[in-house]
């Protein structure tokens, strides 16, 4: 029988912790980011669950409520991620953001430049193709989508591995500290006119 090292895969060598953010499935449709905080319940049509019932369990666990209804805690993959993430812009999907992480070569201990941000989808596909020693260094004019973005990184996981800057690409180019310095650029060309 084939053996499948899981350990070795970032998203799912931990078990969950207070605070961590798991993704709430109960079909392929309703899908929910939900941040895990002791003394904190979720409720749905399949009843209440507590979150301190879900704490040191596996992400991929299944989960009872208190009428035995169930969904399942799964880990904030980038794929899921995409699916769930705040629509704040129009969004790369995965059938787009593989190409551009294939096309790009991009592999552990690159350094990325992206520009912009938008609702981070593409982001947070391109910080796990990077990690654990790589560095995406992304960009957007737009300072509260900036933000928004920095907080989600942090919500799921990867801001060790992302640092979201604001910063008119068109207009004034990457920061000169980059010259020489990143493996791939993703620079979305947006001609409106
Ligand atoms: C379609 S969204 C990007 C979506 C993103 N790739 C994702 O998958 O979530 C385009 C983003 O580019 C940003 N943008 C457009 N022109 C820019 C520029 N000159 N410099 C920096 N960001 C820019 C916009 O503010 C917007 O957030």
């Amino acid at each position: 029988m084939l053996a499948i090292d899981s350990t070795r895969k970032m998203s799912f060598n931990r078990t969950i912790s207070n605070g961590d953010l798991a993704i709430v499935y109960a079909r392929h449709d309703n899908m929910k980011p939900v941040t895990v905080s002791e003394g904190s319940v979720l409720q749905n049509r399949f009843g209440v669950f507590k979150h301190s019932d879900w704490i040191g369990k596996s992400f991929g666990s299944k989960v009872f409520s208190n009428k035995g209804g169930f969904v399942y805690l799964l880990a904030p993959t980038p794929e899921l991620w995409t699916l769930v993430l705040s629509h704040r812009t129009q969004i790369l999907y995965i059938a787009d953001i593989s190409f551009v992480v294939m096309y790009l070569e991009i592999v552990p201990g690159f350094v990325v430049l992206e520009s912009g941000t938008g609702s981070g989808s593409l982001t947070t596909s391109l910080a796990r193709a990077v990690a654990p020693t790589g560095h995406v260094y992304t960009f957007d004019f737009h300072e509260q989508r900036s933000g928004s973005a920095r907080d989600d990184f942090e919500k799921i996981g990867i801001s060790s591995l992302v640092t979201a800057g604001v910063r008119d690409i068109q207009g004034e180019g990457f920061p000169e500290e980059f010259a020489g310095l990143a493996d791939a650029v993703f620079w979305i060309c947006l001609n409106l006119g």
